[in-house]
Parts: C-alpha cells; structure tokens; sequence
C-alpha cells in the first residue's frame, strides 16, 4: 500500500479512462510536409491537421522564421509590457486589423490564451456569458474565468438564445454573446447574422473564435464576411490552423484593444510571442492574400468527400464522420491507418458522449487522389 496518495490517484483515473477507451496518449508525429506524417515508423497521408493551407512548410514561411529568428533570437525575453513587445507585433497587429476590417488587433500567446484573457477582461461576477454549446474549450475556460454567471445555448440555435437572453439579460451587467465562426469539431458554420441582431437587441457583445475560418472561410479572411450585416465586436482566431505557425489574435475597436493590452491577464502575464512567430505569421498571411485558389481549395477538397458520401455539403475544411462509441471510432481510425491514412479518433470530453468521431481535416496540399483513397476508406464505417 502506497502512502503516496497523488500517485494512487492518478494511477485509479488513467485505469478508469482506459476502461472506457477514453484514455488518450501522446503519439510522437513528424509532420514531413503539409499532408504525409510519420509516425510509429509509417508514413501516413494525414487528414488531421489544421494546417489547412500547407503553410507550416511554405518555403516562404520557413525563410521569414529562420530569418527572424537568426536576426531576433529565439524569444521576446518578456511579457509585452516590460520589453517583450517586438516591432514585428505591431505591423502583424496592424495586418490582421486591416484583414478583419477593424480599428485595432492584439496577439497573443496561442488561441487558448486569447480566449482565457479576453472573457475575463470584459465580464465579471454581475455579468452573463451566454457559450454555444459546441464551443472551443477555451471559451468555456475563459468564462469560467470571468467569474460571469455561464449559460449555454443549444448548438446554432438562434430561438434558443433569443429565449435564454430574454430571460436572463436583465438581471446581469454586461452580457456577452460568445461562439466558434466555423466549429472546430463539426465543421459548421455560425448564424453570426442573427445571432449579431440577438445581441444588438439585447445589448450584448459579441465575441466569434474564428480558428478554423481564417485563410479557408468566404475570401479567406474568415467567416465574418459571410455575414456582411453582422456586427462583431470581438473578432477573436488563431495563428496556429491555416497560417500554419502559433498565436492567437482578437480585432476590434481602437479602445476595446488598448483596454485589452492594458488588463488581458494572459497579455500582461505572459511572455510576448516569439518574434520569429510574427515573422511567420507575416509571410504566410502574404501567401494568404495572393493565391486565392489555395485558399478555396481545403472547402473543394472537403465537399468532394461530402458529395461522394452524401453528407451535408462540407462549409469548411472540417468534415465530422460521427461513429458514436469511443470503441467504434477507435476501430476506425486503426482500420484507416492500416490503410496509409491518418484520422485521429476524437472522443468525449473533447465531443459531447455518444458522439465519437473521426475528425476530418482538409488541406490544400491534399490531393483528388489522397481524398479519394479516403473517401473508399471512411466509406464501410458511415452509419446506415
Ligand atoms: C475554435 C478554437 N479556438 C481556439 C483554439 C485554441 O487555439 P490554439 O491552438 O492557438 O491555442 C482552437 C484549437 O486549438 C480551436 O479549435
């Protein structure tokens, strides 16, 4: 018998979630280039990466981040605050701003640390945080965070809200409307229209975590733009899906920005990125706005394997094949591998329970033939 009680109980959870296939592992994975992997000794064409424009291995891209990192060292050496904000930050700033169509923008560390400092700096205890359901984990820490009470509404379910906020708005502060542009697991796309009018009725904010929209979603500057009447006043994403690189971003107003590089407790407390990070998230975002059809080819490749299969015509370059149990989706997954293609399982909590997939994700790197092999692959496992 063990006194070392920590150790006992972390040995009791990892035997309990091994029982019920929910146990999860690192798998050591080199990425060769934007589609093959090795991993366990086998090169495999991958459909589980974000990198959706190929950019991580963009010559470009590569060039500008050896370049910065040679000239500016390997990191900031502080938080942004004290000496850490290097001058690559503000022409990235200034570059996604213009993209996004606002005032102002602030990087930050990684998507986690930009929706775990935004909710927080805006909401409090008095307040309400109203979360799609399907939203990013790191809304919902975010949230929790903010110490604001949290109420999800049903997944894109615009009467949902417009109920939830009709009873709860008037007893809160300040009320926030936050929601994924495109979901990360579903591959959907949010009614940023109506829920924008929700929010305006009912004087809430409106914060969209745009991961999975930049450089795939409309004219590759995200799914905001899919819904020109849409106000969106915090214009959160990532550096790490389609730019290929690692980051994070919000957009929005001159004084929503100053307000957010002055309190965001992941600004003011964290190291600033990695200048070789902005100088990659520079070049691929060039690359993003000169080649159109890179940038329309993750969805085409997408909606090929929706076509073929008879599924929802694909709004991005995630396609959900829902198998249920997490054994079912398991099996999956090793049957493909065995198959040369890699598609991670996904399991709850990362999805709701009952809900284990395969999680595709398409690259413009991809080719008709690679998405073909799939398409017969994933074939024999779609639900009757
Ligand atoms: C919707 C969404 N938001 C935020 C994140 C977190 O971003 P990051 O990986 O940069 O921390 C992810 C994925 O990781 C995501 O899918």
């Amino acid at each position: 018998m063990t006194d070392d009680t920590l150790t006992a109980y972390a040995q009791g959870k990892i035997e309990q979630l091994a029982a019920a296939s929910l146990l999860r592992t690192l798998q050591p994975t080199r990425r060769m280039d934007g589609v093959f992997v090795e991993r366990g000794g086998r090169r495999l064409v991958s459909f589980s990466c974000n990198d959706y424009l190929g950019l991580s291995h963009h010559p470009e891209v590569k060039a500008a981040a050896a370049a910065a990192i040679e000239t500016y060292g390997a990191g900031s050496g502080a938080s942004r605050l004290v000496t850490g904000d290097h001058p690559l930050f503000a022409e990235l700033e200034a570059r996604l701003a213009a993209l996004k169509g606002t005032e102002a923008a602030c990087i930050f560390g990684s998507g986690y640390l930009a929706n775990a400092g935004i909710i927080p700096t805006f909401v409090g205890a008095d307040d309400l945080v109203l979360v799609d359901e399907l939203a990013h984990a790191c809304i919902w820490s975010g949230a929790t965070l903010s110490g604001a009470r949290t109420v999800a509404f049903r997944h894109n379910d615009v009467a949902d809200l417009a109920g939830k906020l009709g009873a709860l708005r008037a007893t809160a502060g300040k009320a926030l409307i936050a929601t994924d542009g495109v979901f990360s697991m579903d591959g959907d796309v949010a009614p940023l229209d109506a829920i924008s009018r929700l929010a305006r009725a009912h004087d809430a904010w409106l914060l969209v975590d745009d991961a999975h929209g930049l450089g795939v979603v409309g004219d590759g500057s995200g799914t905001a733009k899919l819904f020109p009447d849409a106000r969106v006043d915090l214009q959160m994403g990532t550096l790490s899906k389609a730019v290929g690189g690692y980051g994070a971003y919000v957009c929005a107003t001159r004084p929503v920005i100053d307000f957010l590089k002055t309190r965001a407790r992941t600004v003011v407390y964290s190291t600033g990125l990695p200048p070789a990070n902005a100088a990659a998230a520079l070049a691929a975002l060039d690359v993003i706005a000169r080649e159109p059809a890179r940038v329309a080819a993750p969805i085409a490749r997408a909606r090929r394997l929706t076509t073929a299969l008879n599924l929802p015509a694909a709004e991005s370059a995630v396609v959900p094949i829902v198998l249920g149990e997490a054994e079912t989706a398991l099996a999956a997954a090793r049957d493909l591998e065995a198959k040369g293609l890699l598609a991670v399982a996904i399991r709850p909590p990362t999805v709701p329970a009952g809900t284990a997939r395969l999680r595709l994700a398409f690259s413009s790197e991809h080719t008709e033939d690679q998405v073909d092999q799939l398409i017969e692959a994933v074939r024999p496992w779609l639900p009757r």
